[in-house]
């Protein structure tokens, strides 16, 4: 996550004249700033500071790396301090004092401005949708992490959606962000919607929401009225064929019992029956 170096320092120059130096670093990247020193007199004092907090240098070729900030490693020779593992409490303004043997010493209108940053990772959904009959809906996290500054997680959709919840989180040690927003998208009016959100300028894959999970297309309901028509249907033409077989048998029983008794009536029932089948 937290990668190597950047920098990138530009020379501005106000309407003072002082000059301000640019850098910026990557939370857990490095950085190295430059001091002009003028090689041709003799050092003796560098001194390094944030504000009026030492951080690196040297002082009549004393070590003060005793009380030097600990990722931070000082190069005489190339009159640089390079400061490691950044974090973004490192951000801020510095400068260098430095002082000749000559006792010509100058404060430099130099200073250096350090952002650290850190990238935001690409954005990812977590969908949980509710395909209940009166609660067709979604809950839509999106969530990223490991950024510097603080941002805003953006959504990206056609229609209005309700932002339910907000997170940010800090990790205590890179002092980066974890941020996540949750949104209640209504899917009740049957439209399914493709969105997206981003942070910063990375944004997530698309996600559609208000799918039915029913391939047809129909809500449950319609589903269970279709299952349930079939069933009927079903029942109805066994009932048919079952009575139509009654029927021929109860026509051979008649009959039997006909030859027997000679009873012309109930063989003009049956006859009469015999249209339903
Ligand atoms: C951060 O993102 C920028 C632009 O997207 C990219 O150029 C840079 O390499 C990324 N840095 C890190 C540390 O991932
Ligand atoms: C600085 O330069 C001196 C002599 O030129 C050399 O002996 C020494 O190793 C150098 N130090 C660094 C940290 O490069
Ligand atoms: C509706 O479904 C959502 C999930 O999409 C759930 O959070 C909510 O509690 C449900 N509401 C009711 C009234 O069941
Ligand atoms: C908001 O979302 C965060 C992260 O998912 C969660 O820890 C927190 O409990 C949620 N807050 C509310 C009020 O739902
Ligand atoms: C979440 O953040 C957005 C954008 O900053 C804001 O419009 C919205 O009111 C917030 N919602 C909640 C529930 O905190
Ligand atoms: C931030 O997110 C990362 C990756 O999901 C996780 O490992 C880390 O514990 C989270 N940190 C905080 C403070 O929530
Ligand atoms: C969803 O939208 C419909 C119509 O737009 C509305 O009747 C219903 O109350 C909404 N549901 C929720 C939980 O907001
Ligand atoms: C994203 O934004 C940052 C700063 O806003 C910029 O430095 C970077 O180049 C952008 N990356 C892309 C891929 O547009």
């Amino acid at each position: 996550m937290l990668l190597s170096l950047l920098v990138l320092a530009t020379w501005l120059t106000d309407v003072t004249g002082a000059a301000l130096i640019e850098l910026t670093g990557k939370v857990g990247g490095e950085v190295t700033f430059h001091c002009p020193v003028d090689k041709q007199k003799t050092l003796k004092m560098l001194y390094f500071q944030k504000g009026i907090d030492f951080v690196n240098g040297y002082y009549a070729k004393k070590d003060a790396s005793k009380t030097a900030w600990r990722n931070t490693r000082l190069d005489l020779n190339k009159s640089t301090v390079h400061m490691s593992n950044l974090k973004p409490s490192h951000g801020g303004d510095y400068k260098c004092i430095i002082m000749y043997s000559d006792e010509s010493s100058i404060e430099l209108d130099v200073q250096l401005r350090l952002t650290v940053t850190a990238n935001y990772s690409k954005p990812t959904l977590t969908v949980h949708c509710s395909d209940a009959i009166n609660n067709f809906s979604c809950l839509v996290q999106c969530a990223s992490h490991g950024g510097y500054p603080r941002k805003e997680v953006t959504w990206h959709v056609p229609q209005s959606l309700t932002v339910v919840n907000n997170s940010t989180t800090r990790d205590p040690d890179t002092t980066t962000f974890n941020i996540s927003s949750t949104a209640y998208v209504n899917c009740s009016d049957g439209q399914q919607t493709s969105l997206r959100c981003s942070v910063g300028n990375v944004s997530s894959d698309i996600f559609t929401v208000c799918k039915r999970k029913h391939p047809l297309g129909h809500s449950p309901s319609v589903t269970i009225a279709a299952i349930c028509a079939a069933g009927v249907g079903f029942c109805i033409m066994v009932a048919l064929l079952w009575r139509c077989c009654c029927y021929k048998k109860g026509q051979r029983k008649a009959a039997a019992e006909c030859e027997e008794n000679g009873c012309e009536e109930e063989v003009i029932r049956l006859h009469a029956n015999q249209g339903a089948c």
